[in-house]
Protein backbone atom coordinates (compact mmCIF):
# COMPACT_ATOMS: atom_id res chain seq x y z
CA UNK A 1 0.00 0.00 0.00
CA UNK A 2 1.32 3.47 -1.12
CA UNK A 3 2.80 6.16 1.87
CA UNK A 4 0.39 9.31 2.65
CA UNK A 5 -2.48 7.91 1.22
CA UNK A 6 -5.57 10.62 2.78
CA UNK A 7 -9.25 8.98 2.70
CA UNK A 8 -11.95 10.53 4.20
CA UNK A 9 -15.35 8.95 4.98
CA UNK A 10 -19.30 10.82 4.04
CA UNK A 11 -21.63 8.22 5.91
CA UNK A 12 -25.03 9.11 6.87
CA UNK A 13 -24.97 5.03 8.08
CA UNK A 14 -22.63 5.58 11.29
CA UNK A 15 -21.92 1.70 11.38
CA UNK A 16 -20.90 1.30 7.91
CA UNK A 17 -18.78 4.76 8.17
CA UNK A 18 -17.03 3.67 11.50
CA UNK A 19 -16.45 -0.11 9.95
CA UNK A 20 -14.29 1.46 7.34
CA UNK A 21 -12.53 3.71 9.65
CA UNK A 22 -11.89 0.62 11.91
CA UNK A 23 -10.83 -2.28 9.26
CA UNK A 24 -8.12 0.41 8.13
CA UNK A 25 -6.97 1.36 11.59
CA UNK A 26 -3.88 -1.38 11.32
CA UNK A 27 -2.69 0.94 8.15
CA UNK A 28 -2.18 4.43 9.94
CA UNK A 29 1.52 4.41 8.84
CA UNK A 30 0.15 4.07 4.90
CA UNK A 31 -3.53 5.59 5.07
CA UNK A 32 -4.56 8.71 7.07
CA UNK A 33 -7.76 9.50 8.00
CA UNK A 34 -8.99 13.16 6.99
CA UNK A 35 -12.26 12.68 8.51
CA UNK A 36 -15.14 10.46 8.71
CA UNK A 37 -18.25 12.94 8.71
CA UNK A 38 -21.92 12.07 8.32
CA UNK A 39 -23.32 14.93 6.08
CA UNK A 40 -22.36 15.88 2.61
CA UNK A 41 -21.81 19.43 3.68
CA UNK A 42 -19.54 18.58 6.59
CA UNK A 43 -17.63 16.06 3.63
CA UNK A 44 -17.03 19.08 1.81
CA UNK A 45 -15.73 21.04 3.98
CA UNK A 46 -13.62 18.62 4.92
CA UNK A 47 -12.85 17.79 1.05
CA UNK A 48 -11.74 21.92 1.12
CA UNK A 49 -9.45 21.32 4.08
CA UNK A 50 -7.71 18.22 3.47
CA UNK A 51 -8.01 17.51 0.15
CA UNK A 52 -7.70 13.64 0.22
CA UNK A 53 -7.04 11.08 -1.95
CA UNK A 54 -9.86 8.92 -2.02
CA UNK A 55 -13.67 9.40 -0.74
CA UNK A 56 -15.84 6.90 0.55
CA UNK A 57 -19.31 7.94 -0.20
CA UNK A 58 -22.43 6.34 1.88
CA UNK A 59 -25.08 6.18 -1.16
CA UNK A 60 -28.72 5.67 0.33
CA UNK A 61 -30.90 6.92 -2.51
CA UNK A 62 -29.55 6.80 -6.41
CA UNK A 63 -30.33 10.48 -7.47
CA UNK A 64 -28.99 11.65 -4.55
CA UNK A 65 -25.90 9.38 -5.00
CA UNK A 66 -25.48 10.27 -8.77
CA UNK A 67 -25.61 14.07 -7.89
CA UNK A 68 -22.88 13.87 -4.99
CA UNK A 69 -20.59 11.85 -6.86
CA UNK A 70 -20.82 14.55 -9.91
CA UNK A 71 -20.48 17.09 -7.43
CA UNK A 72 -17.01 15.54 -5.57
CA UNK A 73 -15.86 14.40 -9.23
CA UNK A 74 -16.29 18.34 -10.71
CA UNK A 75 -15.01 20.13 -7.54
CA UNK A 76 -12.41 17.91 -6.36
CA UNK A 77 -10.91 16.51 -10.01
CA UNK A 78 -7.98 14.55 -8.10
CA UNK A 79 -10.39 12.86 -5.31
CA UNK A 80 -11.45 8.96 -6.53
CA UNK A 81 -14.71 8.64 -4.80
CA UNK A 82 -14.95 4.81 -3.74
CA UNK A 83 -19.26 4.59 -3.75
CA UNK A 84 -20.83 2.56 -0.95
CA UNK A 85 -24.32 0.86 -0.22
CA UNK A 86 -26.28 -1.74 0.82
CA UNK A 87 -28.27 -1.74 -2.51
CA UNK A 88 -27.33 -4.88 -5.07
CA UNK A 89 -28.76 -3.42 -8.26
CA UNK A 90 -26.40 -3.36 -11.32
CA UNK A 91 -28.34 -0.26 -12.71
CA UNK A 92 -26.98 1.41 -9.32
CA UNK A 93 -23.18 0.38 -10.25
CA UNK A 94 -23.59 1.57 -13.85
CA UNK A 95 -25.27 4.74 -12.83
CA UNK A 96 -22.43 5.81 -9.88
CA UNK A 97 -19.44 4.45 -12.02
CA UNK A 98 -20.70 6.93 -14.90
CA UNK A 99 -21.13 9.27 -12.78
CA UNK A 100 -17.39 9.29 -11.69
CA UNK A 101 -16.91 7.05 -8.97
CA UNK A 102 -14.11 4.52 -9.40
CA UNK A 103 -15.52 1.60 -7.31
CA UNK A 104 -19.03 0.26 -5.44
CA UNK A 105 -18.49 -1.46 -2.51
CA UNK A 106 -21.60 -3.48 -1.09
CA UNK A 107 -22.64 -3.12 2.66
CA UNK A 108 -21.57 -5.08 5.17
CA UNK A 109 -18.28 -4.39 3.68
CA UNK A 110 -15.45 -7.05 3.37
CA UNK A 111 -12.27 -6.13 4.45
CA UNK A 112 -10.46 -8.15 1.93
CA UNK A 113 -12.90 -5.76 -0.94
CA UNK A 114 -12.46 -2.65 0.77
CA UNK A 115 -8.61 -3.27 0.68
CA UNK A 116 -8.29 -4.72 -2.96
CA UNK A 117 -10.56 -1.18 -3.89
CA UNK A 118 -8.10 0.69 -2.07
CA UNK A 119 -4.74 -0.79 -3.92
CA UNK A 120 -6.64 -0.45 -7.16
CA UNK A 121 -6.99 3.24 -6.67
CA UNK A 122 -3.62 3.46 -5.02
CA UNK A 123 -1.76 2.00 -7.98
CA UNK A 124 -3.23 5.05 -10.21
CA UNK A 125 -2.14 7.63 -7.63
CA UNK A 126 1.25 6.64 -6.69
CA UNK A 127 3.91 4.51 -8.42
CA UNK A 128 5.75 1.84 -6.64
CA UNK A 129 9.50 3.22 -6.72
CA UNK A 130 10.68 0.13 -9.23
CA UNK A 131 8.22 1.85 -11.67
CA UNK A 132 9.59 5.25 -11.35
CA UNK A 133 9.66 6.95 -14.30
CA UNK A 134 9.91 10.83 -15.15
CA UNK A 135 6.13 11.44 -15.72
CA UNK A 136 5.55 12.69 -18.47
CA UNK A 137 3.89 16.28 -19.24
CA UNK A 138 -0.16 16.19 -20.20
CA UNK A 139 -0.93 18.74 -22.38
CA UNK A 140 -4.68 19.87 -23.01
CA UNK A 141 -5.59 21.20 -26.24
CA UNK A 142 -9.19 23.29 -25.82
CA UNK A 143 -11.94 25.61 -26.12
CA UNK A 144 -15.22 24.89 -25.18
CA UNK A 145 -17.10 25.74 -28.40
CA UNK A 146 -15.19 24.44 -30.90
CA UNK A 147 -13.93 25.59 -34.55
CA UNK A 148 -11.46 27.84 -33.67
CA UNK A 149 -8.34 25.05 -34.46
CA UNK A 150 -8.09 23.11 -31.52
CA UNK A 151 -7.35 19.95 -33.67
CA UNK A 152 -5.24 22.26 -35.90
CA UNK A 153 -3.09 23.00 -32.77
CA UNK A 154 -3.21 19.66 -31.19
CA UNK A 155 -2.03 17.83 -34.29
CA UNK A 156 0.76 19.99 -35.49
CA UNK A 157 2.21 20.38 -31.43
CA UNK A 158 2.23 16.70 -30.91
CA UNK A 159 4.33 15.98 -34.22
CA UNK A 160 6.74 18.79 -33.78
CA UNK A 161 7.06 17.34 -29.59
CA UNK A 162 7.75 13.93 -31.50
CA UNK A 163 10.75 15.19 -32.91
CA UNK A 164 14.19 13.49 -32.19
CA UNK A 165 12.77 10.31 -30.67
CA UNK A 166 10.65 11.72 -27.95
CA UNK A 167 7.85 9.67 -27.15
CA UNK A 168 4.48 11.58 -27.68
CA UNK A 169 0.76 10.35 -27.84
CA UNK A 170 -1.89 12.40 -29.21
CA UNK A 171 -5.20 11.97 -27.09
CA UNK A 172 -8.78 12.67 -29.27
CA UNK A 173 -10.99 13.35 -26.60
CA UNK A 174 -13.48 15.25 -28.57
CA UNK A 175 -15.49 12.71 -27.76
CA UNK A 176 -18.60 13.31 -29.73
CA UNK A 177 -17.52 14.90 -32.63
CA UNK A 178 -13.44 14.12 -32.84
CA UNK A 179 -11.11 14.46 -36.20
CA UNK A 180 -7.59 13.64 -35.13
CA UNK A 181 -8.44 10.39 -37.55
CA UNK A 182 -9.67 13.04 -40.58
CA UNK A 183 -6.32 14.91 -40.22
CA UNK A 184 -4.08 12.25 -40.11
CA UNK A 185 -6.03 10.22 -42.40
CA UNK A 186 -5.74 6.86 -40.41
CA UNK A 187 -8.62 4.48 -39.53
CA UNK A 188 -7.48 2.78 -36.33
CA UNK A 189 -8.39 -0.83 -35.23
CA UNK A 190 -8.72 0.46 -31.70
CA UNK A 191 -9.78 3.41 -29.94
CA UNK A 192 -10.68 4.72 -26.95
CA UNK A 193 -13.88 2.46 -26.15
CA UNK A 194 -10.96 -0.84 -26.66
CA UNK A 195 -9.47 1.34 -23.65
CA UNK A 196 -12.40 1.64 -21.86
CA UNK A 197 -13.58 -1.83 -22.09
CA UNK A 198 -10.56 -3.01 -21.07
CA UNK A 199 -9.98 -1.04 -18.06
CA UNK A 200 -8.56 -3.46 -15.86
CA UNK A 201 -6.32 -4.82 -18.21
CA UNK A 202 -4.55 -1.53 -18.46
CA UNK A 203 -1.30 -1.84 -18.21
CA UNK A 204 1.75 -0.22 -20.54
CA UNK A 205 1.80 -3.19 -23.09
CA UNK A 206 -1.88 -3.13 -23.32
CA UNK A 207 -2.03 0.82 -24.02
CA UNK A 208 0.92 0.31 -26.80
CA UNK A 209 -1.17 -2.18 -28.18
CA UNK A 210 -3.69 -0.22 -29.02
CA UNK A 211 -2.03 3.09 -30.07
CA UNK A 212 -1.76 3.42 -33.50
CA UNK A 213 1.67 5.22 -34.23
CA UNK A 214 1.41 7.91 -37.20
CA UNK A 215 4.24 8.73 -39.67
CA UNK A 216 4.56 12.25 -38.21
CA UNK A 217 5.79 10.69 -34.90
CA UNK A 218 3.01 10.91 -32.48
CA UNK A 219 1.30 7.67 -31.32
CA UNK A 220 -2.40 8.09 -31.17
CA UNK A 221 -5.75 7.54 -29.45
CA UNK A 222 -8.51 8.64 -31.12
CA UNK A 223 -12.12 8.66 -30.09
CA UNK A 224 -14.59 6.00 -30.66
CA UNK A 225 -16.07 5.73 -34.14
CA UNK A 226 -19.35 5.21 -33.20
CA UNK A 227 -21.02 8.11 -31.08
CA UNK A 228 -22.79 6.04 -28.67
CA UNK A 229 -20.00 4.00 -27.33
CA UNK A 230 -18.76 7.75 -26.62
CA UNK A 231 -21.44 8.38 -23.94
CA UNK A 232 -19.77 5.35 -21.69
CA UNK A 233 -16.35 6.80 -20.80
CA UNK A 234 -16.36 8.36 -17.80
CA UNK A 235 -14.30 10.86 -15.92
CA UNK A 236 -12.42 8.46 -13.75
CA UNK A 237 -11.36 5.90 -17.07
CA UNK A 238 -10.22 9.59 -18.47
CA UNK A 239 -7.86 10.40 -15.83
CA UNK A 240 -6.84 6.47 -15.49
CA UNK A 241 -5.42 6.42 -19.32
CA UNK A 242 -4.21 10.05 -19.21
CA UNK A 243 -2.09 9.11 -15.55
CA UNK A 244 -0.96 5.71 -17.59
CA UNK A 245 -0.10 7.43 -20.33
CA UNK A 246 2.18 9.96 -18.29
CA UNK A 247 3.95 7.04 -17.59
CA UNK A 248 4.80 6.21 -20.73
CA UNK A 249 5.17 9.18 -22.90
CA UNK A 250 7.30 12.05 -22.50
CA UNK A 251 4.20 14.17 -23.68
CA UNK A 252 0.61 13.65 -23.72
CA UNK A 253 -1.70 15.78 -26.21
CA UNK A 254 -4.87 15.86 -25.74
CA UNK A 255 -7.80 17.86 -27.89
CA UNK A 256 -10.85 18.77 -26.26
CA UNK A 257 -13.41 20.40 -26.69
CA UNK A 258 -17.21 21.38 -24.75
CA UNK A 259 -18.16 22.54 -21.37
CA UNK A 260 -16.19 22.97 -18.50
CA UNK A 261 -17.68 19.46 -16.30
CA UNK A 262 -17.45 15.72 -16.24
CA UNK A 263 -14.23 13.99 -18.59
CA UNK A 264 -12.73 17.91 -19.65
CA UNK A 265 -12.51 18.93 -15.60
CA UNK A 266 -10.78 15.05 -15.32
CA UNK A 267 -8.64 16.14 -18.16
CA UNK A 268 -7.58 19.61 -16.68
CA UNK A 269 -7.12 17.92 -13.04
CA UNK A 270 -3.94 15.89 -14.68
CA UNK A 271 -2.88 18.42 -17.18
CA UNK A 272 0.16 20.11 -16.63
CA UNK A 273 -0.79 22.64 -19.15
CA UNK A 274 -3.97 23.75 -20.67
CA UNK A 275 -3.58 25.90 -24.09
CA UNK A 276 -6.58 27.61 -24.40
CA UNK A 277 -7.14 28.11 -28.25
CA UNK A 278 -9.05 31.07 -29.30
CA UNK A 279 -9.22 33.78 -32.32
CA UNK A 280 -9.40 37.33 -32.09
CA UNK A 281 -12.60 37.74 -33.25
CA UNK A 282 -15.09 39.63 -30.72
CA UNK A 283 -17.26 36.57 -29.78
CA UNK A 284 -14.40 34.02 -29.53
CA UNK A 285 -12.79 36.59 -26.96
CA UNK A 286 -16.33 37.09 -25.14
CA UNK A 287 -16.70 33.57 -24.97
CA UNK A 288 -12.57 33.31 -23.78
CA UNK A 289 -13.38 35.60 -21.33
CA UNK A 290 -16.05 33.87 -20.11
CA UNK A 291 -14.68 30.32 -19.48
CA UNK A 292 -11.18 31.98 -18.30
CA UNK A 293 -13.47 33.66 -15.61
CA UNK A 294 -14.90 30.33 -14.88
CA UNK A 295 -11.67 27.89 -15.33
CA UNK A 296 -10.17 30.54 -12.52
CA UNK A 297 -12.86 29.51 -10.00
CA UNK A 298 -11.84 25.80 -10.41
CA UNK A 299 -8.74 26.63 -10.42
CA UNK A 300 -7.13 26.86 -12.96
CA UNK A 301 -5.29 29.73 -13.27
CA UNK A 302 -2.55 31.28 -15.80
CA UNK A 303 0.12 29.32 -13.99
CA UNK A 304 -1.26 26.61 -16.25
CA UNK A 305 -3.86 27.94 -18.45
CA UNK A 306 -1.96 29.30 -20.97
CA UNK A 307 -3.81 31.58 -24.29
CA UNK A 308 -2.82 30.55 -27.93
CA UNK A 309 -4.20 32.42 -30.44
CA UNK A 310 -4.96 30.99 -33.30
CA UNK A 311 -5.32 32.26 -37.15
CA UNK A 312 -3.62 35.45 -36.23
CA UNK A 313 -3.47 38.23 -39.03
CA UNK A 314 -1.27 40.85 -38.12
CA UNK A 315 -3.28 43.70 -39.56
CA UNK A 316 -6.72 42.92 -37.68
CA UNK A 317 -8.48 45.01 -36.19
CA UNK A 318 -8.47 43.63 -32.86
CA UNK A 319 -4.70 43.66 -31.86
CA UNK A 320 -2.89 40.96 -29.67
CA UNK A 321 -2.43 43.70 -26.97
CA UNK A 322 -6.06 44.51 -26.98
CA UNK A 323 -7.06 40.95 -26.61
CA UNK A 324 -4.79 40.63 -23.85
CA UNK A 325 -5.93 44.08 -21.74
CA UNK A 326 -9.71 42.87 -22.38
CA UNK A 327 -8.83 39.36 -21.12
CA UNK A 328 -6.21 39.87 -18.62
CA UNK A 329 -4.18 37.29 -19.69
CA UNK A 330 -0.80 36.99 -21.62
CA UNK A 331 -0.86 35.60 -25.21
CA UNK A 332 1.74 32.50 -25.08
CA UNK A 333 1.96 31.85 -28.85
CA UNK A 334 0.38 33.56 -32.21
CA UNK A 335 -0.38 31.12 -35.02
CA UNK A 336 -0.92 33.35 -37.74
CA UNK A 337 -3.65 32.49 -41.16
CA UNK A 338 -2.46 30.09 -43.41
CA UNK A 339 -5.48 28.90 -45.10
CA UNK A 340 -4.21 26.90 -47.97
CA UNK A 341 -1.57 24.89 -46.11
CA UNK A 342 -3.63 23.70 -43.49
CA UNK A 343 -6.22 22.80 -46.03
CA UNK A 344 -3.76 21.29 -47.93
CA UNK A 345 -2.32 19.18 -44.73
CA UNK A 346 -5.55 18.23 -43.85
CA UNK A 347 -5.93 17.06 -47.51
CA UNK A 348 -2.79 14.77 -47.70
CA UNK A 349 -3.15 13.68 -44.15
CA UNK A 350 0.04 14.95 -42.62
CA UNK A 351 0.91 17.62 -40.22
CA UNK A 352 1.69 21.28 -41.60
CA UNK A 353 5.31 20.94 -39.49
CA UNK A 354 5.89 18.26 -41.14
CA UNK A 355 4.48 18.57 -45.12
CA UNK A 356 5.37 22.42 -44.82
CA UNK A 357 8.23 23.26 -42.22
CA UNK A 358 9.27 26.21 -43.71
CA UNK A 359 5.67 27.92 -43.10
CA UNK A 360 4.86 30.44 -41.23
CA UNK A 361 2.35 28.34 -39.17
CA UNK A 362 4.47 25.51 -38.79
CA UNK A 363 7.33 28.19 -37.30
CA UNK A 364 4.59 29.54 -34.89
CA UNK A 365 4.01 25.83 -33.78
CA UNK A 366 7.47 24.90 -33.54
CA UNK A 367 8.02 28.07 -31.26
CA UNK A 368 4.90 27.08 -29.31
CA UNK A 369 6.49 23.58 -28.96
CA UNK A 370 10.07 24.91 -27.48
CA UNK A 371 8.12 27.20 -25.15
CA UNK A 372 5.99 23.78 -23.96
CA UNK A 373 9.71 22.25 -23.45
CA UNK A 374 10.70 25.22 -21.59
N1 LIG B 1 -3.96 28.73 -38.42
C1 LIG B 1 -4.93 28.50 -39.31
N2 LIG B 1 -4.95 29.14 -40.48
C2 LIG B 1 -5.93 28.94 -41.38
N3 LIG B 1 -6.94 28.08 -41.21
C3 LIG B 1 -7.01 27.41 -40.07
C4 LIG B 1 -6.00 27.56 -39.06
N4 LIG B 1 -6.33 26.74 -38.04
C5 LIG B 1 -7.47 26.12 -38.38
N5 LIG B 1 -7.89 26.52 -39.60
C6 LIG B 1 -9.10 26.11 -40.32
O1 LIG B 1 -10.17 26.09 -39.42
C7 LIG B 1 -10.84 24.84 -39.49
C8 LIG B 1 -11.18 24.41 -38.09
O2 LIG B 1 -9.98 24.07 -37.43
P1 LIG B 1 -9.92 22.84 -36.44
O3 LIG B 1 -10.66 21.67 -36.99
O4 LIG B 1 -8.51 22.67 -36.06
O5 LIG B 1 -10.74 23.48 -35.25
P2 LIG B 1 -11.42 22.77 -33.99
O6 LIG B 1 -11.44 23.78 -32.92
O7 LIG B 1 -10.73 21.49 -33.72
O8 LIG B 1 -12.87 22.53 -34.54
P3 LIG B 1 -13.97 21.43 -34.15
O9 LIG B 1 -14.94 22.14 -33.30
O10 LIG B 1 -14.54 21.03 -35.47
O11 LIG B 1 -13.27 20.30 -33.47
C9 LIG B 1 -9.88 23.87 -40.19
O12 LIG B 1 -10.57 23.01 -41.05
C10 LIG B 1 -8.96 24.75 -40.95
O13 LIG B 1 -9.40 24.82 -42.26
MG1 LIG C 1 -11.46 19.54 -33.51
Amino acid sequence: MPSQFSILVIDKDKLSGDSIVSTLRPYSDSISLAGSVDSFTDGDCAMQRNAPNVVFLGVEEIEQGIKDVQCITLKYPMVSVIACSSEKNSEWILALMRAGAVEYLLRPIAQEELKQSLQKVGRFIFKTPSEETPAGEIIAVYNPIGGMGTTTVAVNLAAALAEEGTKVALVDLNLDAGDVNTFLNVNPTYTLSSVTSNIERLDANFLMSVMTRHASGPFVLTEPLEVDEAVSITPEQVRRILEFLRGTFSYVVVDCVGQLAGCNLAIFGSSNLILFTTTLSLPALKNTKRYLTAMGRKGFNSDRVKLVINRYLPKSDIQIKDAEKVLGWSVYQAIPNEYADVVDSINKGMPVVKLLPRSPISKAIQGLAERVKH
